[in-house]
């Protein structure tokens, strides 16, 4: 697609792009904002570099984007509750999102797309890798495919995602989740993205079975699938600079933190959008 208003430059064959020509702290005019939604669903996640912005103007951003998901363990910014904070500093252990992973899986509207703002990052380490489940659905054989078409994920990482978040928070500003957080949702295994229409595997850690399958013969198809997914031929990989953006689609992306900055200090500031019962 050609871009009249903001420049595009892919960083991977697989997904990512960053974009430039945007000043995300000020209102963005229609055919900018229009733009920029087209780069995000080509590419699937997308990267801006050098934003200055107060947590309002973080917030702004993300509300043209849809409703703000509120986190269900982990505590909000204290001034502004659609923000959280992801801090690791010299002294932590725990790295939030240390495994592949599609936000808020787990829950019966699973988020649609989540920003990632850098506040405070190390001279290097602590990059983001991204995965294409477009790509990873289109990968699979005609067989798998088949076999495999109308089967519904199990997730039920929420109650495990939100012990580990609290028995090993560090510096993550935790809570104890809700109590009607849901423990146990299903889902397709191959979604369709409501918006481009096309199919992505849906998996990740949290998913933890596979509905009217015995638990011996779903966990090698689970782990078939999230290692298939994690092709590095799928992904690409961020490097932060203070000020970097990254705003990606959970329909069809997978991300991972890279856990490898012990002894050093980072600080995020993350929103998550919400969103629909995938079908
Ligand atoms: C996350 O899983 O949202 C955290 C990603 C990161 O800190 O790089």
């Amino acid at each position: 697609m050609a871009f009249r208003h903001i420049d595009v430059s892919p960083i991977s064959g697989a997904l990512g792009a960053v974009i430039e020509g945007v000043d995300l702290s000020k209102p963005l005019p229609k055919p900018v904002f229009d733009e920029i939604r087209s780069a995000w669903l080509e590419y699937c996640v997308i990267f801006f570099r050098g934003q200055k912005l107060e947590p309002s103007q973080f917030v702004r951003f993300a509300r043209k984007w849809g409703g703000i998901h509120l986190h269900p363990f982990l505590e909000p910014h204290p001034e502004h509750k659609e923000i959280i904070e992801i801090i690791k500093t010299e002294k932590d252990t725990y790295t939030f999102g240390d495994a592949w992973h599609s936000d808020q899986l787990f829950q019966r509207r699973p988020a649609k797309a989540t920003m990632l703002y850098a506040k405070e990052v190390p001279e290097f380490g602590g990059d983001t890798l991204f995965a294409n489940m477009y790509l990873a659905y289109d990968g699979l054989s005609s067989g798998m495919k088949k076999i495999l078409d109308d089967v519904r994920i199990e997730a039920s990482g929420g109650t495990r995602s939100a012990q580990a978040a609290t028995q090993n928070k560090g510096s993550m500003n935790s809570k104890a989740p809700p109590k009607n957080l849901s423990t146990s949702c299903f889902h397709p295994l191959f979604r369709t993205h409501p918006e481009t229409g096309k199919k992505s595997l849906f998996i990740g850690n949290q998913v933890e079975g596979l509905k009217n399958f015995a638990r011996e013969e779903a966990q090698p198809i689970i782990e078939y699938l999230r290692d298939f997914a994690e092709r590095p031929e799928f992904t690409c990989r961020f490097r932060w600079e203070v000020d970097s953006l990254a705003f990606w689609d959970n329909r069809c992306v997978q991300h991972y933190a890279v856990p490898d900055t012990d002894g050093k200090r980072r600080h995020m500031h993350r929103i998550t959008i919400k969103g629909d019962v995938p079908v």
